[in-house]
């Protein structure tokens, strides 16, 4: 199928996708079918699109050792990986990518930045590379826009979740039902998100409030000044002898402590959360962490916040001759109050925007929506403060980097015909969402 069609009125029509995104320490490409037209509900039509292969292949264990992400080894591991994972992408989508034939895929989408600069020259000279052979034309997106449009994907798999304050759905199969002709969906309250809406980005670069009052059109309402919300996870769980990625093992933590009667100390500050602008701080946060840890560990050094646990008697089972080793109960409670202390901030600030731009819907993209805390004090906001507004958080596979997102943007990029040259697609380390 040619591009042309692209913007034609009929628009019955489906088409292919393959993104390729290597922003970070994750190589991914995925394939998308997208049915233009085809998913009917009530008087509108949306694009319907289903997920063909999503191949994510992750490098954690080789930056493991180092605490974080190395740009040189992610690069060469991108490298490394692409050309393996893209056989596996196209086998898993049953789709030839062969020069000698018609190519099976109608454009060719690859992240441009944010990110790593070495790691995102590796995906952008492969695209250009298949692009140019294959004679397709390529899209290029930014990392942060594949986070928001993850929302527009009703999912690949029999866990998807979506979930709609207004109807209280989740959504029962992993794509649309079959339609019936000229009836639409029968019996399925299918949604996608709803502009104006307010996005709320959360990486490990990235925490972002975002307005979009149509498609690819972006207001950036604040933003951190430092530290993104992941970054402070890492760093946290790095101080907490942790594993890198920090937040799922500080979630995972948390969890312990969830039943603890001592629970809720508020032993950490929630920077900015009264500031009356959109932006976000979270590197006193981390700070507070690491003083209330060297209190803890330094020998009659007071503590710079309330004793954690047992009033009156310094901190119980910590001994002050066990210095710099924390016990668990101690990191237990740290984990469980720093996330709590972030997810407060995010929430305060995600509820302050809602009441002041009236949107239809708030998404919730990057890796730390996958928080279990996170998602749960979510859906509690919208539920009862706000309940005209449909949440929409992915489920968690969808929640950290994949290619699948990016194919979903570069598709609204695609039907608004901007495809750049592609000698002018240069990565773009700090590029922001425009
Ligand atoms: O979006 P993402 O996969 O990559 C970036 O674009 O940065 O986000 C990665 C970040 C890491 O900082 C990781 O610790 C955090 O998302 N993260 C979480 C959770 N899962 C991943 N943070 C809190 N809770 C989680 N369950
Ligand atoms: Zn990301």
């Amino acid at each position: 199928m040619g591009l042309h069609k692209l913007t034609q009125s009929d628009k019955n029509i489906n088409m292919k996708i393959l993104a390729i995104e290597t922003s970070c320490d994750e190589t991914a490409i995925a394939i998308l079918e997208v049915g233009d037209g085809q998913l009917r509900v009530g008087k509108e039509t949306r694009p319907h699109f289903k997920i063909l292969s999503n191949v994510v292949l992750s490098q954690i264990k080789i930056h493991k050792p180092y605490g974080g992400v190395v740009p040189n080894l992610a690069m060469r591991e991108h490298k490394k990986n692409l050309p393996i994972i893209l056989k596996r992408a196209l086998r898993d989508a049953g789709i030839n990518l062969s020069p000698n034939k018609n190519p099976d895929v109608d454009i060719i989408a690859v992240t441009y930045g944010p990110g790593l600069e070495p790691a995102l020259w590796e995906g952008i000279n492969f695209a250009k590379d298949l692009a140019e052979k294959r004679r397709v034309p390529l899209a290029a997106v930014n990392h942060l826009e594949g986070h928001i449009y993850a929302a527009w994907l009703n999912g690949g798999n029999p866990k998807f979740e979506i979930r709609n304050s207004k109807w209280g759905l989740e959504h029962p199969t992993p794509f649309p039902p079959p339609l019936k002709k000229g009836r639409g969906i029968e019996g399925v309250r299918f949604s996608v998100p709803q502009f104006p809406l307010l996005a709320l980005i959360v990486s490990g670069g990235h925490t972002e409030l975002v307005l979009m009052k149509k498609h690819l059109d972006y207001k950036i309402l604040g933003e951190t000044l430092d530290d993104a919300a992941g970054e402070a996870f890492d760093k946290v769980a790095r101080m907490l002898g942790l594993g890198y990625p920090g937040g799922p093992e500080i979630s995972k933590l948390a969890e312990k402590w969830e039943t603890s009667p001592q629970r809720g100390k508020r032993l950490f500050p929630r920077p900015m959360i009264n500031s009356p602008d959109f932006n976000f701080s979270f590197s006193g946060l981390k700070t507070a962490v690491l003083y209330y840890l060297r209190a803890i560990q330094e020998e009659g050094h007071p503590s710079p916040f309330p004793p954690p646990l047992t009033k009156g008697r310094g901190i119980k089972g910590v001994r002050s001759s066990s210095k710099n080793r924390i016990p668990l109960k101690i990191k237990t409670a740290i984990a469980y109050e720093f996330q709590q202390a972030v997810v407060d901030v995010l929430v305060k600030k995600t509820a302050d925007a809602l009441r002041k731009y009236r949107v239809r819907s708030l998404v919730v993209g990057g890796g730390v929506a996958a928080n279990k805390k996170l998602r749960a004090t979510l859906e509690q906001l919208i539920a009862t403060k706000f309940p005209q507004v449909s949440l929409f958080l992915s489920p968690p596979w969808l929640c950290g980097d994949n290619a699948a997102m990016i194919a979903v943007a570069a598709y609204f990029k695609a039907r608004a015909c901007k495809f750049p040259k592609p000698e002018s697609i240069i990565a773009q380390g700090n590029l922001r969402l425009q």
